[in-house]
């Protein structure tokens, strides 16, 4: 459920009509429901509490779904946590007011900057991701002075997602060590004195729908755990990542976060382990939308019509990076036929395609749509390709409404550009 609906033939979040903000901020425009965010916690959060294993858990936020300081404020103050993979990410979890208690450090590859940074934070624990990464951290801690938790993230090996390139748990996935590579690691972390071998972390992929290959890898980490302690080494912690999809309103709905719940309670049953989820896309992608505006439409000879939006890859790179789909929905829709579009944005290339021949009701120059499902891996990572200004974001809480990272000028997108010595400014001359 979420927090965008129409009201008297205009989509609304919560009180506030989207084409109101998008008549003040322009077009394109991320907009952010609080309440749905909330929602989308508190149900995350109901579902672990009604598992007695569970509760407690911690729920740290992938931050690399959705970034911005505002909506990590607003999960800070209902009790989230966050997993971090830079130290970028980790600084905007901090100014968030997430404490470092509840900061979880991911990655595979970790600068020795990044780390002495985590470390110097205190943040709950750095999931090691290889056996390099291992001594590093060890090598950072003792010249700290410090002794870091870790968990020692494993590839159970059995991948899951919505995506090849999403998939994270595969046998030829980057991330994690084997199985039999992380007793070792185990033992060797656990050997450390600058080093608190917490326990074993694992994430096998984005946009799962089907719990199967979950079950499977939370098996393997139970299963790891108990050969751990049959070794005499302790796991106290076990963090078993995110990966629950989202509904993007062209399949059928993933499994709930209560079933989700379930598997994972059947997986630590007796264990006695504190647990963590590092869910992303299932809080943050039904409460964010982004909103373009139609620059016209343009009939083909040959009935193909394209609908030319003021909003680009750059700007919701999923589409073109993925094949994936979202929901695009017009802001006050005209009576009429529907028919198929092509939505495309302004970039110069073919990569610049929302969908093909999606039905729509009729569009014309000057109307607002919506790209729903937009608020999880949308804003964090657009880019500016093609000089198109930075995309600014907006949240809504009930009939506020507030500018949460606004449009870069041209004048400040310039700016951050240099001209070498040799190129000073005044010997450009337009010629
Ligand atoms: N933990 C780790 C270690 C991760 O790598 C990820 C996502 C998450 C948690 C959160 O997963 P979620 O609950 O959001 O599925 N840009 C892609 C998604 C990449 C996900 C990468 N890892 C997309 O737009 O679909």
């Amino acid at each position: 459920m979420n927090h965008f609906e129409p009201r008297g033939g205009q989509l609304f979040c919560e009180e506030v009509a989207l084409e109101e903000i998008a008549r003040e901020v322009g077009t394109p425009v991320y907009i952010y429901s609080s309440a749905t965010l909330a929602r989308h916690y508190q149900v995350f959060r109901q579902a672990l509490d009604g598992e007695p294993a569970l509760a407690g858990a911690l729920i740290a936020f992938a931050v690399k779904a959705n970034s911005n300081l505002s909506v990590l404020a607003s999960l800070a103050r209902l009790g989230a946590g966050a997993d971090t993979v830079s130290e970028g990410e980790i600084r905007r979890a901090l100014s968030a007011g997430i404490g470092p208690a509840k900061i979880i450090f991911s990655g595979v590859g970790k600068t020795a900057r990044e780390i002495a940074f985590a470390i110097a934070a205190g943040v709950r624990q750095i999931n090691i991701e290889s056996e390099p990464e291992l001594a590093l951290v060890a090598e950072l801690a003792e010249a700290a002075g410090a002794r870091p938790s870790i968990a020692i993230r494993v590839n159970p090996e059995v991948g899951a997602g919505g995506h090849a390139k999403i998939t994270t748990g595969a046998v030829e996935s980057k991330f994690g060590v084997s199985l039999a590579e992380a007793e070792r690691l185990y033992a060797s972390a656990a050997a450390s004195p600058h080093l608190d071998a917490r326990g074993l972390a694992c994430h096998i992929g984005s946009q799962i729908t089907d719990l199967a290959p979950l079950a499977a890898a939370y098996d393997r980490l139970r299963g790891l755990t108990l050969r751990l302690r049959q070794l005499g080494l302790p796991v106290e912690a076990l963090d078993l990542g995110g990966g629950l999809g989202a509904p993007y309103f062209n399949s059928p709905d993933p499994p709930a976060p209560a079933a989700l719940a379930a598997l994972a309670a059947r997986a630590v049953e007796g264990l006695d382990v504190e647990v963590s989820f590092e869910p992303g896309r299932v809080i943050a992608a039904n409460a964010g939308v982004l909103i373009a505006r139609v620059l016209h439409v343009h009939a083909r000879p040959d009935g193909r019509r394209f609908l030319v939006l003021d909003g680009a890859m750059n700007d919701l790179m999923r589409p073109a990076l993925y094949d994936s789909f979202h929901d695009i929905r017009p802001l006050s829709p005209r009576p009429g036929p529907v028919r198929d579009y092509d939505v495309v944005g302004p970039v110069c290339e073919t990569g610049d395609t929302f969908a093909r021949a999606r039905p729509l009701p009729p569009l014309e120059g000057g109307d607002l749509v919506a790209f729903m499902t937009a608020g999880a891996y949308g804003a964090v990572m657009a880019s500016e390709y093609n000089s198109r200004p930075l995309v600014p974001e907006v949240l809504v809480s009930g009939s506020s409404w507030s500018l949460v990272r606004g449009r870069p000028s041209y004048e400040e997108m310039l700016a951050r550009d240099r001209l070498a010595p040799w190129l000073s400014a005044g010997s450009i001359t337009p010629t």
